[in-house]
């Protein structure tokens, strides 16, 4: 039986820089009746506690307050459920799950079962679609027990970064969709829906099976790549190691092929922009859908000229009287630079996160294409479509049977390398053709990362809620 037992909290306070909160902590709350994982099929549960005394914040109270909803997924790998602490990338500055108890946000933190996790029994049992089930089992659980909860039950936002974004715009994208019912059932998950009132996406990995070819797309062309690893530091601090180098002769073949084949997937999505003009590509890769993401970067930069950011070392902006009128796109790639080889998700070794997110029980990286899976250097087998289908939000937003959050708000940095510009152009597109308001802009020299404007992110929740 799934329970909330309300009296079972601690009251506690959290004082950063100066600043200090006081809430009520739900922990380990057990969202699934069969759990394959118990340390991580629950979630914690924060509310300011000043609600329990009467009072109000922004005003919102213990009833009306909405639920953020944010998940710590990164790279497809397990998700803790998170507490109000700092953010070990900002030097001991409050985190986001801080500054939303502050704003006076109910705030749900699932944990969420990741790609590299096993059972007892040896297999996995994190793979896909697991993420994306764990999410829906926990909003499952928000709605089952609204009455007994903090918080406005149907005002609940979800937020994510990356991988993590992804599964937000999953969220947004995949409501009540009986597809993913017998994952959920098996886990005994509670008898309610996992519809969302709002997602908010940072950078979302997606579209995966063909974020290949969108890469190629974008970065065809340059043939030199550079990234940096990231390991954590005994202190939990992140250390970068710069990685440097060529695309291998093999690898400009694969990249020419896979920009060869993006125009046809993006002619087959019927897309539209805001006008309801199409959103096209020739065999080039040139024509509106392009025109629209050079758009989306000019809207970036006359953004930040704007604000009084100097633009003059960006040659490839074409800048009149502080107007951004143009933008050469093959200067700006060259400049952002290529961060993954060709493919750059489908990995012909199964070496990429993605390879090991589509793995099985038994089987620990698969493809999920079909051009990797006919080029395998790895004798690599295939996932299974209905598998891949439930990770991508593309196939569901015009499927009546799916339910569809009102409001999406979808970040993706101006200078973001890795997935292409185009996988949330499109994603924009799609959502907006399905009459789903979408506020949706590429922050100027911004790169991967999330949560970097909460004050702008609560004011638009605020405004969606109000
Ligand atoms: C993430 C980043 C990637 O480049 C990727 O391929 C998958 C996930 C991430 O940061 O979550």
């Amino acid at each position: 039986m799934l329970k909330f037992e309300k009296n079972d909290y601690t009251i506690e306070e959290v004082t950063l820089c100066g600043e200090t909160i006081r809430f009520r902590a739900f922990r380990d709350l057990i969202y699934v009746e069969k759990p394959v994982n118990e340390e991580f099929q629950k979630m914690n549960l924060f509310v300011p506690e000043c609600y329990y005394e009467g009072a109000s914040l922004h005003g919102y109270d213990l009833g009306s307050a909405p639920v953020f909803m944010p998940n710590t997924v990164g790279g497809y790998m397990p998700g803790p459920a998170d507490e109000p602490g700092t953010n070990p990338f900002l030097q001991g500055r409050p985190n986001t799950i801080f500054r939303a108890l502050q704003h006076g946000y109910v705030v749900a933190s699932p944990a969420i079962r990741g790609r590299v996790q096993k059972g007892a029994d040896g297999r996995y049992n994190g793979k896909a679609p697991s993420c994306v089930v764990d999410y829906k089992a926990a909003v499952r659980y928000l709605h089952f027990f609204a009455d007994e909860l903090p918080g406005d039950a149907s005002k609940i936002i979800t937020n994510g970064t990356s991988a993590g974004g992804a599964l937000s715009s999953l969220m947004g994208s995949t409501g009540n969709h009986p597809d993913y019912e017998p994952y959920l059932q098996a886990l005994g998950a509670a008898d309610a829906g996992d519809n969302v009132f709002a997602a908010s996406c940072y950078c979302p990995i997606t579209n995966l099976e063909h974020a290949d070819m969108a890469y190629e797309w974008e970065f065809c062309g340059v043939n030199d790549f550079h990234r940096a690893n990231m390991k954590m530091d005994e202190g939990g601090r992140p250390v970068f190691t710069p990685v440097d180098g060529e695309m291998t002769k093999e690898q400009i073949l694969v990249s020419a092929e896979e920009k060869a084949m993006f125009p046809a997937y993006v002619n087959s999505l019927g897309l539209k922009d805001e006008n309801g003009d199409p959103l096209t590509l020739d065999a080039d890769g040139e024509g509106s859908l392009k025109e629209y993401v050079k758009r989306v970067v000019m809207e970036s930069a006359q953004r930040a000229s704007d604000q009084g950011v100097d633009l003059s070392d960006k040659p490839w902006l074409i800048v009149e009287n502080g107007k951004v009128q143009g933008m050469d796109f093959t200067a700006y790639v060259k400049d952002i630079t290529r961060m993954k080889t060709a493919p750059a998700f489908d990995a012909l070794d199964l070496e990429s996160p993605e390879n090991d997110l589509f793995g099985n029980e038994t089987t620990n990286c698969r493809h999920f294409t079909e051009y990797s899976t006919a080029h395998t250097k790895a004798q690599g087998a295939c996932a299974e479509a209905e598998v891949v289908k439930m990770m991508n939000p593309m196939e569901y937003i015009l499927d009546e049977k799916a339910e569809k959050a009102q409001h999406f708000r979808i970040r993706h940095g101006e200078c973001d390398r890795d997935t292409s510009l185009v996988i949330s152009a499109m994603l924009t597109a799609k959502l907006r053709e399905a009459g789903c308001e979408v506020d949706y802009r590429s922050p100027w020299n911004t790169p991967h990362a999330g949560d970097y404007d909460l004050d702008e992110l609560f004011a638009w929740i605020d405004g969606i809620c109000g």
